[in-house]
């Protein structure tokens, strides 16, 4: 399987911390936060990694990452995105290096208390279609900045709404995602959002209409640390006390 880490877009949300670096180069404790994304992929098994990243900071992911050999990536390679059209958009950039493989993508501001090997492990065997990750989540508040599934009685997934203002459910979809290579197929084909971005919501509401969506629960501690200045306070205090990526 291989990995792609997205580490584009504004951070406008961590202005102005984020008008003089990338986000995904901002501190967490004692590594700048992408070193945890590809810790992530590295302990799931994954070895060849692409980052997406984009804007005047890129030149800095090779600085700290290099050829990957130093984190325990075999294979590292980077794309540039011009501009922050979406978390669809920038995957579409790694369809060359995904191939015919299956392929997880993570958002690379998204923190797990716990490995997320069964993930890829559970995807290992159902090759075909999608799989999430879900996160319970109690607040309204909290839930109307993310993406929301809507599941029936016995928990099928019915439909995943981008940041609803009446969220369906007390789940979160979390940024790590398994897909088969058809996902660019399905990405040629997405229009814009009112926000003029290409939505992974999008994307995944593909798979769900055609029963092809999978889910796992999260079990432990997640964090998106881009979120917000204090949910990136909550990363950073979580890790330091607790670390993460744990088997
Ligand atoms: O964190 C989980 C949430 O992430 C999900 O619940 C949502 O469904 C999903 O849309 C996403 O929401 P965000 O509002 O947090 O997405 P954000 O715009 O912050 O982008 C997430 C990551 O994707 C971020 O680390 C940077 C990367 N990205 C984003 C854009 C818009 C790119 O690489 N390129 C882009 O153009």
């Amino acid at each position: 399987m291989k990995g792609v880490l997205l580490a584009g877009g504004t951070g406008s949300r961590l202005h102005p911390l984020t008008r003089i670096t990338n986000k995904h180069l901002l501190p967490i404790y004692d590594r700048p936060m992408i070193a945890y994304a590809v810790e992530a992929l590295v302990k799931a098994g994954i070895s060849e990694i692409m980052v997406v990243t984009g804007g005047t900071h890129a030149g800095e992911f090779l600085r700290l990452l290099s050829n990957g050999e130093q984190h325990g990536v075999d294979r590292l390679c980077y794309a540039y995105q011009d501009r922050p059209g979406g978390i669809a958009e920038a995957l579409g950039l790694a369809e060359r290096f995904v191939g015919d493989d299956p392929v997880l993508v993570m958002l690379a501001d998204n923190v797990f208390g716990r490995s997320i090997r069964p993930t890829v492990e559970a995807f290992g065997t159902q090759r075909i279609g999608a799989r999430i990750v879900l996160a319970p989540v109690a607040e309204p508040e909290h839930l109307r900045h993310l993406g929301v599934p809507e599941l029936t009685d016995d928990g099928k997934v019915v439909r995943i709404v981008e940041k609803p203002t009446d969220p369906p459910s007390n789940y979160c979809v979390t940024g790590v995602y398994c897909y088969d290579p058809s996902v660019f197929s399905v990405i040629s084909t997405l229009e814009p959002s009112g926000r003029g971005e290409l939505e992974i919501t999008d994307v995944n509401n593909h798979y769900v209409d055609k029963g092809l969506m999978s889910y796992d629960v999260l079990d432990g501690f997640w964090g998106d640390a881009g979120e917000s200045i204090d949910a990136y306070y909550t990363v950073n205090d979580h890790v330091r006390r607790q670390g993460v990526n744990l088997d």
